[in-house]
């Protein structure tokens, strides 16, 4: 496959807005520098009380999009908390697959030891 080149590796940071107030918010930046930067990589936060509204479903097609627009050829989240099953079920949905798991790489504050995924799509 030929690659496109680096994308500008700048921090992009959106934020979703509803009647004046900022719900939710996602970055985007690369992965990896150099030889890696065709990666993206996003992380995302919704407000508690604005969450199952689909904000984040909205914020992800939209960041993926500029993702696309960038120069970015695959999207990759590299510590999906496993027990964070609407994170989970969000990204599966939205094409990404569990490409490994790593055992008890992350401390959850009440289920103790839990496992991390790495998430990866192409775009
Ligand atoms: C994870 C998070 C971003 C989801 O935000 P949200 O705006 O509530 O999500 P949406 O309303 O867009 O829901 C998206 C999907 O989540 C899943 N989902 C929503 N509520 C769920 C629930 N209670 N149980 C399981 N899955 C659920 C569904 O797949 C849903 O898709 P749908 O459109 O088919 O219903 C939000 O809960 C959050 O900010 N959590 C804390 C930070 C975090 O975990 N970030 C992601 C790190 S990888």
């Amino acid at each position: 496959m030929v690659s496109r080149g680096a994308p500008d590796p700048t921090l992009c940071v959106y934020v979703a807005v509803d009647d004046g107030v900022v719900v939710g918010t996602a970055q985007l930046h690369a992965n990896r520098g150099g030889n890696g930067s065709h990666v993206a990589n996003a992380s995302f936060l919704v407000a508690g009380d604005a969450g199952g509204k689909g904000i984040a479903r909205m914020l992800a097609a939209y960041v993926m999009e500029k993702a696309r627009g960038q120069g970015y050829e695959y999207m990759q989240f590299n510590a999906v908390v496993q027990t964070n099953v609407r994170a989970v079920a969000l990204w599966q949905s939205l094409g990404f697959a569990v490409v490994g798991t790593v055992p008890n790489a992350f401390r959850h504050p009440v289920l103790g030891l839990t496992a991390l995924h790495i998430m990866y799509r192409r775009l």
